[in-house]
Order: C-alpha cells, then sequence, then structure tokens
C-alpha cells in the first residue's frame, strides 16, 4: 500500500514505517497521523509481518513533534478531538501484538517522544535528542506523554521533563531508561533490526503472549495480571512450539519454532 506521508516496507517478516516529512523533521501532521493509523491496521492484519521497526526520515529527526503550524487554530473541542485520535494512534501501535522497535534517529520531541514510547523498545542513535516541551508552547502533551513518561523513567524524572520542557541527549535518556540502548548513527538500523530479529527468533505465540501479559496486565490490579499470566502459560503448554521448544533444550538443538 503507498502512503502519502510514509515510507514502507517488508523484508522477511520485519516492516520498517518510516514518517518521510524530512524537511519538517517529520512533524505529525494530519496527514501523518492518519497514515500512521492506516499502518497499524496493515501491520496488525498482516499475519506475515512479525516484526515493526519505526524511524524518521533524514539523519536530523526521528520526530520533532505535533505540527506546530496545525496547532494554532485549533479550539477546545477539536484539541480533545485531536488528543484522542492521536492517542488512539498510538495506543494502536503499543497493542500490536508484534514486536514494535523505534529506531529513533535524531529530534524525538514532544509527539516524537510520545511516539517513541508508545513503541515496546527504543534504540536511539547518539544523535539523538528527547524531550516533552510543550509547556514552551503553554501545552501539555496531548499522545500519552503525561501517562507513559512517568511509567518509563519514574514519576520525578518525568515530572522534571514534562515541567521544564528540558531537551535531554541519548547518554541521559539511556542512563534515565528512557531508551534500551544507543548505538552509533551510522548503526542505528542494523542494530534496531537486529533487535527486533533476536525476538523475531523466539517462539512467535510466546512473543504474542509476553506482549499482550504485559500490555493488558499492566492496567490491571497484580491479582488479575496474574490470572492473565497463569492463563497464558497454560495456553502455551499445549502449543507445538512448546513441545518443540523444551524438546530442543533438552536435545541441545536448536529449536525450529512453527507457530502453532
Ligand atoms: N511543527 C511544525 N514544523 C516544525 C516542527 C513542528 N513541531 N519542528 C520543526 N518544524 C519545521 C520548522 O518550522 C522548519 O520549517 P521551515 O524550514 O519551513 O522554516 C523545519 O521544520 C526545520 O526546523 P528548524 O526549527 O529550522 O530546525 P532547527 O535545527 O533550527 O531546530 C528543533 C530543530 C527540533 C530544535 C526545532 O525545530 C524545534 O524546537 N521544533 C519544535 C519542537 C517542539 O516544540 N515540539 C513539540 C510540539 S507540540
Amino acid at each position: 500500500m503507498a502512503y502519502e506521508t510514509l515510507l514502507f516496507d517488508v523484508t522477511s517478516g520485519l516492516a520498517r514505517v518510516t514518517i518521510n516529512r524530512p524537511d519538517k523533521l517529520n512533524a505529525l501532521n494530519g496527514a501523518v497521523l492518519r497514515d500512521l493509523g492506516e499502518a497499524a491496521g496493515a501491520v496488525a492484519r498482516d499475519v506475515g509481518i512479525r516484526g515493526v521497526i519505526l524511524t524518521g526520515a533524514g539523519s536530523k529527526a526521528f520526530v520533532a513533534g505535533a505540527d506546530i503550524a496545525e496547532l494554532t487554530t485549533q479550539g477546545p473541542m477539536d484539541g480533545k478531538a485531536r488528543a484522542q485520535a492521536g492517542q488512539a494512534i498510538f495506543r494502536a501501535f503499543e497493542h500490536l501484538n508484534k514486536p514494535v522497535i523505534a529506531a529513533v534517529n535524531g529530534f524525538a520531541l514532544g509527539g516524537g517522544c510520545e511516539l517513541a514510547m508508545a513503541c515496546h523498545l527504543r534504540v536511539a542513535s547518539d544523535t539523538a535528542r528527547f524531550g516533552q516541551p510543550e509547556v514552551k508552547l503553554g501545552l501539555l502533551p496531548g499522545y500519552g506523554g503525561t501517562v507513559r513518561l512517568p511509567r518509563i523513567v519514574g514519576k520525578g524524572r518525568a515530572l522534571e521533563l514534562l515541567l521544564t520542557g528540558a531537551i535531554i541527549d541519548a547518554a541521559e535518556a539511556l542512563r534515565i531508561g528512557l531508551v534500551n540502548r544507543v548505538v552509533p548513527a551510522e548503526r542505528l538500523m542494523d542494530e534496531a533490526e537486529a533487535l527486533a530479529r533476536s525476538i523475531m527468533d523466539q517462539g512467535p505465540l510466546a512473543v504474542r503472549s509476553v506482549l499482550e501479559a504485559v500490555d493488558a496486565g499492566y492496567e490491571m490490579s497484580q491479582a488479575d495480571a496474574l490470572l492473565l499470566e497463569s492463563t497464558l502459560f497454560g495456553l502455551l503448554s499445549s502449543t507445538d512450539d512448546m513441545r518443540e521448544g523444551t524438546r530442543a533444550f533438552l536435545e541441545k538443538r536448536k529449536p525450529a519454532f512453527e507457530g502453532h
């Protein structure tokens, strides 16, 4: 499928979604959000896709935020609707039961930082910069920043970033746990792909179940989340993949998972 503002390709089950507005630092305007929503749906429906890398075109920015030019005319109800629509699209990526990795190739500010946080894992280039500068615009993050940032880095660190609008470098992002790893810029896509493939090599049903357990379990009481975990554990115990994985261990060979 062709998109107006995205590049989309799939190689051996790994989809690469590239936000392609480099002259505007890949800012999220209505067209990008619409395309991202369609891409999330396409990835969810395609059983041949088993992993996703989300990145930005050019060497300067992953995404420099919501398109500020589009914000200037919005009223209260448009603003709320815009935030909810964006939240639903980001949630669609977070909710995918295939690993989604943000390859952060430069500025990830505002909605860009929020989009990276909605991905399951974040690999940053050493040139990446992160921040939630909305307070500088008289706004607060509208695509999940006040919700996901405290959950990822802790409330105190999140509040400092949210309240000051400070921009931090990749090393600081790694130190506070905002990203999983930092790599040299020229290695970014290879490292993101290697990480994706290291997940795609595992039992496919097990990977799906981990994503489901953590995604749904995060919203539940501990008792309900433990019940979900044990139920998924029981379900996996009935799969050929589980039998193959355990047998391969005992036979000291690599498992050949088939996803059933
Ligand atoms: N929305 C709309 N346009 C944006 C944008 C955004 N969030 N971020 C960058 N752009 C545009 C600039 O207006 C400029 O367009 P122009 O060439 O037509 O003038 C182009 O992208 C390049 O950006 P520029 O600001 O010239 O680059 P820079 O290297 O001087 O600064 C940033 C880079 C990221 C520090 C700066 O662009 C910035 O602060 N962006 C806004 C970040 C932000 O507040 N995001 C949260 C939005 S809610």
